[in-house]
């Protein structure tokens, strides 16, 4: 029986992923191919889609264990400090003495458009420790996951949440093809609309578009698919059908992070036992908060915040 202290106490989220100190350019436009071109401001930002992911967790009120691996170095110490200021249980994150942290290089052009190059470094090293993702996912509310560490690892941690009764989120960014073993443990897929032209082989340009794609990739094992949309908002796709959720309009500056911000928020809803539909408008509205900030781990809001930004407009059936 569930008792008003268990109502109360805080999702206990496991993160699997990738941490990056981002080397952010702020310029007017990205360079063309051959094209040298001057950025207006260099800023070192802790990012890697593990480490903003566990970030928005946290600032949602999740209590969060974060597993990857950085190096041993300033950059490394550094996003350790800043899992510690938002008190992210970071002991599953090893320190590998042979290789570097994982460095991103992003372009921010004057719109807010991103391109992001990832040296993987000690991530590309990451050993899943089993028995410390064992204790963890123990009672735990969901496993959260990217496709920046090795997938041998993501497909270990997606078996293990699944023997312990552990619901597996999976954002398959940077894209590449899911093995056909891990489609059938992946309990809710978040992609955007790239990833879901490329992993249900069709074009998503439009909301109904993204509501076949979802529903195609339903058939390959996740119960639950959202297919994000940018600023048009997102699709949810489950067993009653597909819903189209309008986006906020927000000035964007800076989408770095978007997507991990609306797979954290996604995630503690739906820990807290909040409906798909509840869990994707809690994931617009701090989206569309991260988006008008700078940078990957400064720009994701607190569940405050959240809860006190504007309501997306209601939803349809499509
Ligand atoms: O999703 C954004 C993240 O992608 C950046 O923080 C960068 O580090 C890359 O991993």
């Amino acid at each position: 029986m569930t008792t008003a202290t268990e109502n109360t106490r805080p999702p206990r989220i496991a993160v699997v992923g990738s941490l990056n100190m981002d080397l952010v350019l702020q310029v007017q436009h990205a360079p063309g191919p051959g094209e040298t071109v001057l950025a207006d401001a260099l800023h070192l930002v802790p990012g890697g889609k593990g480490g903003n992911q566990a970030v928005a967790c946290a600032r949602q009120g999740a209590q969060v264990f974060l597993f990857g691996r950085v190096g041993d170095d300033a950059y490394g110490r550094t996003l350790r400090a800043g899992l510690d200021a938002d008190g992210i249980d970071h002991s599953g994150v090893q320190t590998d003495p042979a290789v570097t942290t994982g460095v991103a290089a992003i372009t921010v052009e004057a719109t807010g458009q991103n391109r992001i190059v990832v040296v993987p470094g000690a991530n590309g090293r990451f050993v899943l420790d089993a028995n410390a993702l064992h204790a963890t996912l123990q009672g735990a509310g969901g496993l959260v996951m990217q496709f920046e560490t090795p997938m041998p690892q993501v497909l270990a941690a997606a078996a293990q949440a699944r023997s312990a009764g552990c619901p597996v989120l999976l954002n398959p960014s940077p894209i590449q093809p899911l093995p056909a073993a891990l489609w059938p443990l992946v309990d809710i897929l978040v992609v955007n609309e790239v990833e879901a032209a490329a992993l249900a082989n069709q074009n998503v340009a439009s909301p109904a578009d993204a509501a076949q794609a979802a529903q195609a990739l339903r058939t390959k094992g996740p119960a639950q698919v959202v297919v994000t949309l940018g600023a048009a908002g997102a699709v949810a796709a489950d067993a009653a059908g597909c819903r189209y959720h309008p986006g906020l309009v927000v000035q964007a500056v800076d989408t770095t992070a978007a997507g991990d911000t609306f797979l954290g928020a996604l995630a503690v809803a739906l820990a807290r036992g909040e409906a798909l539909d509840a869990a994707v408008r809690d994931g617009i509205r701090a989206s569309a908060l991260c988006v008008i900030q700078p940078g990957a781990q400064p720009s994701i809001p607190t569940r405050p915040a959240v809860a006190h930004s504007p309501q997306p407009p209601a939803w349809t059936a499509l």
